[in-house]
C-alpha cells in the first residue's frame, strides 16, 4: 500500500517530460502507468526501464473522439489512476474525460497560455517577436491549451534563438515545473474553485515563478 497518488501519463513521443516525473525525488504521486497513442514513441522504452507498465491506444483504432477518450479513460482507470496528466500527448480529449477526472486532467504546454496555444508554440513565439515566452501547467477544461493556470514558467527568448535552441530551453523549464506541480497537486496544495486554482496557505507555491 501506498499512500502516494496514482497518476496515469499520456505521451505521443519522446517522453522527456515523462522521464522528469519518473526521475521526481521525493515524489507524492506514482506513476502507475504510461499510455501513448503512438506506439513507437520512445517515452514507451522509458516507460519500460523504469518498470512502469504502459497500453497502447490508437487513434485509427476508434471511430471518433469520444471512443478514443473512452479508451484512454478506460486504461487510466485500470491501471488505477486518480488523476491523469498529458505530457506531450498530441491528441484532443473529449469532454467525458474531464467528466471522469473532474479536477485531475492536467497539461503541460509551451508557452505561457493563453499566448500561443496549439501546435507550434515554439515557432509561433519566434515569429511573433516576443522577447520571452515560457511554459504553463494547467488544469484541462472544454477547450484547448485552456483552463486553470497552476503554475508558469518564464523564459528568455535570444537574438539568436532558432526553434531547436529555443524549444532546449522551454523543455528545461517544463522539467524543472512539471514535476513539482504534480507534486504540489499529489500533496493537494491548491484546489480548481469558480474556474480559478487556489493555493492552499501553506503551500510554498511562492517558489514558482507565476505570471498573470
Ligand atoms: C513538450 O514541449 C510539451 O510541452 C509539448 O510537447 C512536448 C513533449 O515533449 N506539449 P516530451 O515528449 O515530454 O519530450
Amino acid at each position: 500500500m501506498t499512500d502516494r497518488l496514482p497518476i496515469a501519463v499520456c505521451i505521443s513521443g519522446s517522453g522527456s517530460n515523462l522521464q522528469a516525473l519518473i526521475d521526481t525525488p521525493h515524489a507524492s504521486f506514482e506513476i502507475v502507468g504510461v499510455i501513448s497513442d503512438i506506439a513507437d514513441a520512445y517515452g514507451l522504452v522509458r516507460a519500460q526501464e523504469a518498470g512502469i507498465p504502459f497500453a497502447v491506444v490508437r487513434w485509427k483504432d476508434h471511430t471518433d473522439r469520444d471512443a478514443f477518450t473512452r479508451a484512454v479513460c478506460d486504461r487510466a482507470d485500470e491501471l488505477g489512476a486518480q488523476a491523469v496528466v498529458l505530457a506531450g500527448f498530441m491528441r484532443i480529449l473529449g469532454p467525458d474525460a474531464i467528466a471522469r477526472f473532474p479536477d485531475a486532467l492536467l497539461n503541460i504546454h509551451p508557452s505561457l497560455l493563453p499566448q500561443f496555444p496549439g501546435t507550434d508554440a515554439i515557432g509561433q513565439a519566434l515569429r511573433s517577436g516576443a522577447s520571452q515566452t515560457g511554459v504553463t501547467v494547467h488544469v484541462v477544461d472544454e477547450q484547448v491549451d485552456h483552463g486553470p493556470i497552476v503554475a508558469q514558467e518564464v523564459v528568455d527568448v535570444r537574438p539568436d534563438d532558432d526553434a531547436e535552441s529555443l524549444h532546449a530551453r522551454v523543455q528545461l523549464a517544463e522539467h524543472r515545473l512539471y514535476p513539482r506541480v504534480i507534486n504540489a497537486f499529489a500533496r493537494r496544495e491548491f484546489r480548481v474553485a469558480d474556474g480559478s486554482v487556489v493555493w492552499r496557505e501553506d503551500a510554498e507555491h511562492d517558489a514558482y515563478e507565476e505570471t498573470g
